[in-house]
């Protein structure tokens, strides 16, 4: 019986422990958005979280109030390019300028430069060190697909699935992704998930070690080049 108890005892030990090792990064995408990323802030504020909003320049310069109150409530600002275009498609020089660009708006308002890069669509640019200046860019674990205008439940299902560090990407942009922001919470937290910034994930705040499915750092080269190079090399 005491062993039992003992046992009880060192389980009610290590279940919270376990719990404060699973980690998510909720990030926003594609805003801010004049009509919804001030409710997304109220929602995540009410519930005491932080998230990382991977904004686009042009919206940036449109809504600065809206970057401020960002940054001044705790959130990340990453960096998604200044107009969404394929980065790929461009040459480098100006896949390099649609960072830039939004790295001065972002500047302009907070003072701080983002860390992080998201390419848009997940597209990677032929030489992420020259476009990111360095920075990593990141992926995602879960997409919530939230764009698409999937159920509620659906958005949550696939936002809170998963292992113990989750990236999930949803958008601030949507009136259906604000009205499933709640529930994407709440089942996170009721998963024992900590919410952490991107920049603190890469930092260890959770354990992690960068996976190559969700962080591409600067030297990453993208597989369409690798297999070009490939091609080349058994020329
Ligand atoms: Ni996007």
């Amino acid at each position: 019986m005491r062993s039992l108890l003992i046992a009880i005892g060192l389980a009610c030990l290590v279940v919270p422990a376990e719990a404060e090792d699973k980690c998510v990064a909720l990030t926003l995408d594609d805003g801010p958005s004049a009509e919804y990323t001030g409710r997304v802030l109220d929602v995540l504020s009410g519930a005491g979280v932080k998230a990382t909003f991977f904004v686009v320049g042009q919206r940036v310069v449109e809504n600065r109030a809206l970057v401020r109150r960002m940054r001044e409530e705790g959130h990340e600002i990453g960096n998604h390019s200044f107009s969404h275009p394929w980065l790929s498609h461009l040459s480098l020089a100006a896949a390099a300028r649609q960072i830039t660009q939004t790295d001065e708006a972002v500047v302009a308002i907070t003072g701080v430069r983002p860390r992080v890069v998201r390419a848009p669509y997940g597209d990677l640019p032929n030489d992420l060190r020259v476009v990111g200046g360095g920075r990593p860019f990141i992926g995602w674990s879960n997409d919530t697909s939230d764009y698409a205008h999937p159920s509620q439940s659906t958005i949550v299902r696939r936002a809170t699935g998963g292992g113990r560090t989750l990236i999930v990407l949803m958008h601030d942009i949507h009136r259906w992704s604000l009205a499933a922001m709640p529930g994407v919470v709440a089942g996170l937290k009721a998963r024992g998930y900590r919410f952490v910034t991107v920049t603190e994930l890469l930092e260890g705040a959770c354990g992690f070690t960068a996976s190559p499915n969700l962080v591409f750092g600067p030297s990453y080269i993208p597989r369409r080049f690798r297999e070009v190079s490939a091609v080349r090399r058994t020329d």
